[in-house]
């Protein structure tokens, strides 16, 4: 069967579809059905299954006879180390881990904050929570103490598990007075805090609360614990408009069925083939395709510390695929611009042997035609683009391989994948036509796997996605279909922008520069970047009588920014300037600043307040050198 039979065949009966793909996972109480829409329009999925992530991701693959294959591979160029951790042995790390939190107190439904870097130990506590069923939520290295400070307080966890530290290229970063920083600035302290000492940089621990990871196993290991279908597996945080994070909740049963499903459909891998997904723990990608949807599959995944360049040169991507059989590759486009700035044309993946590779997969941000051209001609393989978000889990839209690889169009991800009904609005909630841009929306409802719920916010979860196109998941993109029902996604339709395949929010810088003494107001845009794809940038109106330079007022905005989002923001630019430019209902054009950014045309607002502002930008973008391109209004 093509794609177009696979897509019928979901659409014209998505209960039998998704049964069908429950099959594949073990459950200890079977699901009697895949749908449940007593709450429409909140949807559950197998809610009435009882099933353990853990168990499907680890010891169902040593029960048949996976036992000996590697299930992860750890290479890290940045402690020049190999690490190989079969199946077998993950059984014992992930019961030993769990055990160590049930001595804590840590049972079903307790929430697990978990601030590591990328080690095979994040993956363990990953796993270890799924075993109790204890709700983790991973937190990302590169964010600061505060954004910890947030997410702590929203979900409240019983535990900690963190490392000593990370390793940044050659940097390293303590995590552990970052997550001391973290608890001292929340309400809300976590009992225990388990920390995995790293040998470049020992943490002192807290007596009382602090016990060290080998010291905390020292108690019986302990086993699978069955929950049902609609349990949440874990919280991932991810930026929204506002300052405040939104807590991404992902259901365990739909969760366990669909990245099954996509490992094969989309990644195009069979049980015991290397897949690679170089991310991090901390983002989705990483949650998704890093940790549960291979070993759920009965992949060997590769856990990679270092970054696409520096760590030690622009081939060590191509060294990992070589040296570990990589079959199928995940990463963002801006970590191959990275690679392309090094190595233009290439010449060091000549040094390397990667005909094990099968296909390379971008998503994370919009991959850029240039991009993909050059690693189509360097890898000589198929370069897929797919789209996705935090809140879906995994491909919106994409290729699929497994299924049928169908042809390639150079800048859209391609199609919608089977349980995802994709439309195109106008703003009043009309369908547009082919060709035309408008708002992407989901029919509801989205397949299983997919967000039910906000963590403990249930009616910003309806406002945020729900309420704008009733009977639609709003995904915040905008973008188009075409004739032959390929997707386009062009820009985001809300204050969400994409730094090296990082999700930020301007809403939240916006109020960490509005806490400035000498700021009166600000705004903070996105520009388009080379490397990053884009850089936030932000406009500062300072008070009146201010006795420090514009000079001295950015640095510190950059430093605030730096202390209190994290490094991962980076925020570096911001400019001064008299006044922003606004509607006449005060709203600020902060689209249209950036069009002036990126020298873009745009169409000047018939309610602008006051138009000639607006050369006051570009002025001010000038200084920075964006706007260099004189764009019309
Ligand atoms: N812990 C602590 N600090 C971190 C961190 C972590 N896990 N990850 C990033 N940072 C810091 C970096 O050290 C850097 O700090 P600096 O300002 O002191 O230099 C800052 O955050 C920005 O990091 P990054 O965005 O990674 O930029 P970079 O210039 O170091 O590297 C790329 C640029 C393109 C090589 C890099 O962004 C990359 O590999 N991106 C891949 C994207 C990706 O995996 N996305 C996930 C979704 S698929
Ligand atoms: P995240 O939740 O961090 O995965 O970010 C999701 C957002 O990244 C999406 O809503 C898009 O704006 C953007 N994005 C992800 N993948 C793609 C892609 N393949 N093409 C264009 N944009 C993408």
């Amino acid at each position: 069967m093509g794609y177009r039979d696979v897509y019928a065949g979901w659409q014209s009966d998505p209960e039998a579809f998704w049964m069908a793909q429950a099959k594949a996972i073990d459950w200890d109480v079977p699901p009697t059905k895949a749908l449940h829409a007593e709450n429409a329009p909140l949807y559950e999925w197998f809610s009435d299954g009882m099933v353990n992530t853990c168990y499907n991701a680890v010891d169902r693959h040593v029960e048949n006879g996976r036992g000996n294959q590697v299930a992860i591979i750890h290479d890290s160029p940045v402690t020049n180390s190999v690490t190989k951790i079969t199946f077998a042995e993950l059984q014992g790390k992930t019961a030993s881990l769990a055990g160590a939190l049930v001595a804590r107190g840590v049972g079903k439904g307790d929430r697990v904050i978990i601030y590591m870097p990328m080690i095979p130990e994040a993956l363990v506590a990953m796993l270890a929570c799924a075993r109790i069923g204890a709700i983790h939520s991973v937190v990302f290295g590169g964010f600061a103490a505060h954004e910890l400070a947030v997410r702590i307080d929203d979900c409240t966890p019983k535990a900690v598990i963190a490392a000593s530290c990370g390793l940044e290229g050659a940097k390293v970063i303590g995590y552990k007075p970052l997550l001391d920083d973290a608890i001292n600035q929340s309400k809300h302290t976590p009992e225990t805090c388990i920390i995995f000492q790293r040998p470049q940089c020992a943490a002192e621990l807290t007596p009382g609360r602090d016990i060290d990871w080998v010291e905390a196993q020292n108690v019986p290991p302990a086993d699978c614990v069955p929950v049902e279908g609609n349990h949440p597996a874990y919280v991932l945080y991810t930026s929204g408009t506002t300052g405040a994070p939104k807590g991404v909740v992902r259901p365990t049963g739909g969760h366990l069925v669909a990245l099954n499903w996509t490992m094969k459909a989309i990644y195009n891998v069979d049980p015991g083939d290397v897949f690679w997904a170089a991310s991090d723990v901390g983002w989705v990608v990483g949650h998704s395709y890093i940790c549960y949807g291979p070993l759920i599959h009965g992949n060997t995944t590769v856990v990679f510390e270092g970054k696409p360049v520096g760590t030690p040169d622009a081939a060590t991507f191509w060294r990992v695929i070589e040296d570990h059989k990589v079959k199928s590759f995940f990463t963002a486009p801006t970590a191959f611009r990275a690679i392309k700035r090094e190595d233009p044309t290439g010449e060091m993946i000549k040094k390397h042997d990667i005909s094990c590779l099968q296909a390379l997969y971008l998503a994370g941000e919009r991959a850029d035609p240039d991009t993909i051209q050059w690693a189509q001609k360097v890898m000589g393989v198929p370069v897929y683009d797919h789209w996705w978000q935090t809140e879906t889990g995994y491909t919106i839209a994409g290729n699929p391989t497994g299924i049928e690889a169908l042809p390639v169009k150079i800048g859209s991800p391609t199609v919608a994948m089977p349980g995802y009904d994709v439309h195109i609005l106008d703003e009043g909630g009309h369908e547009v036509g082919p060709g035309t841009l408008g708002a992407i929306a989901i029919k509801l409802p989205l397949p299983p796997g997919t967000l039910p719920t906000l963590w403990n916010a249930e009616e910003r979860f309806r406002k945020s996605y729900l309420n704008t196109f009733p009977g639609y998941y709003e995904t915040g993109d905008a973008g188009m279909k075409d004739e032959d029902g390929y997707l386009w996604i062009m820009a985001r339709t809300d204050d969400v922008i994409n730094v090296a395949g990082h999700r930020l929010s301007t809403g939240a810088m916006e109020e960490v520069l509005a806490a400035h003494p000498d700021v009166a107001e600000c705004a903070v845009i996105g520009v388009a970047d080379e490397l990053k794809g884009q850089l936030p940038l932000g406009f500062l109106c300072l008070n009146k009588g201010c006795t420090k330079s514009d000079a001295e007022v950015v640095a510190e905005t950059v430093k605030m920014v730096r202390d209190q989002i994290g490094p991962v923001a980076a925020f570096k630019l911001a400019v001064v300037v008299d006044r922003l430019p606004k509607t006449r209902s005060g709203k600020i054009l902060r689209g249209i600043m950036g069009k002036i950014a990126d020298s873009q045309p745009f169409k000047m607002p018939a309610t602008i307040d006051d138009p000639a502002i607006l050369d006051e930008v570009r002025d001010a973008l000038q200084t920075v050198g964006y706007a260099k391109g004189g764009s019309q209004g």
